[in-house]
């Protein structure tokens, strides 16, 4: 059996791009999972969910507050990507916040990450920009872009 913490591990491991810090370790994740405002979707390869010994092959991660729902993570083993598993999770991310009654979604992501083109094209739209916001391992300063969409 494979509970979701390990689930949520395995694809971090081998979602996030080294260069740039944004993996959680387990002890983040776990310290995230256990408040009541942390909800967590996940996806096996054939975009169901994951049950007994089965893995995962994405997830997202997301945070409730009053009226709206931020995406924090999300991420799809690469050997599964371009499949739609992402637009999958986005998707299990609006009708969770819509069941919470959140009136918009939101996330934030680094400027030159190609994501962004799947947030678009699920509706986000650009909403403001910290400058400098990221530090790649390589020193580059990378801006912050949030988006946002009404639901
Ligand atoms: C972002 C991510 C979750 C998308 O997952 P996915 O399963 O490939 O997403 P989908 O198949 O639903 O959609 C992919 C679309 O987004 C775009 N896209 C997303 N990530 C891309 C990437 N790394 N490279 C190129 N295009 C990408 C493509 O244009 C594609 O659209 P198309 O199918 O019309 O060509 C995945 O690329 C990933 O895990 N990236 C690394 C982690 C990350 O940066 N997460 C976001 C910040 S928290």
């Amino acid at each position: 059996m494979l509970d979701d913490t390990d689930r949520i591990m395995q694809v971090m491991e081998q979602a996030f791009d080294p260069a740039y810090g944004e993996a959680w370790n387990r002890r983040q994740l776990s310290a995230s999972l256990i408040l009541p405002t942390t909800w967590y979707y996940l996806v096996g390869a054939d975009g169901n969910a994951p049950s007994g010994s089965q893995e995962a092959a994405g997830f997202a991660l997301t945070r409730a507050a009053p009226g709206e729902e931020e995406l924090l993570l999300v991420g799809v083993l690469p050997q599964f990507r371009g499949q739609g598993l992402g637009r999958k999770l986005l998707t299990l991310f609006e009708h969770g916040a819509k069941l919470r009654q959140a009136e918009r979604i939101f996330l934030e992501m680094r400027a030159n990450n190609p994501a962004r083109k799947l947030y678009e094209a699920f509706g986000f739209q650009p909403i403001g920009r910290r400058k400098d916001y990221y530090r790649a391992s390589n020193g580059e300063r990378i801006d912050a872009i949030t988006y946002g969409k009404s639901l």
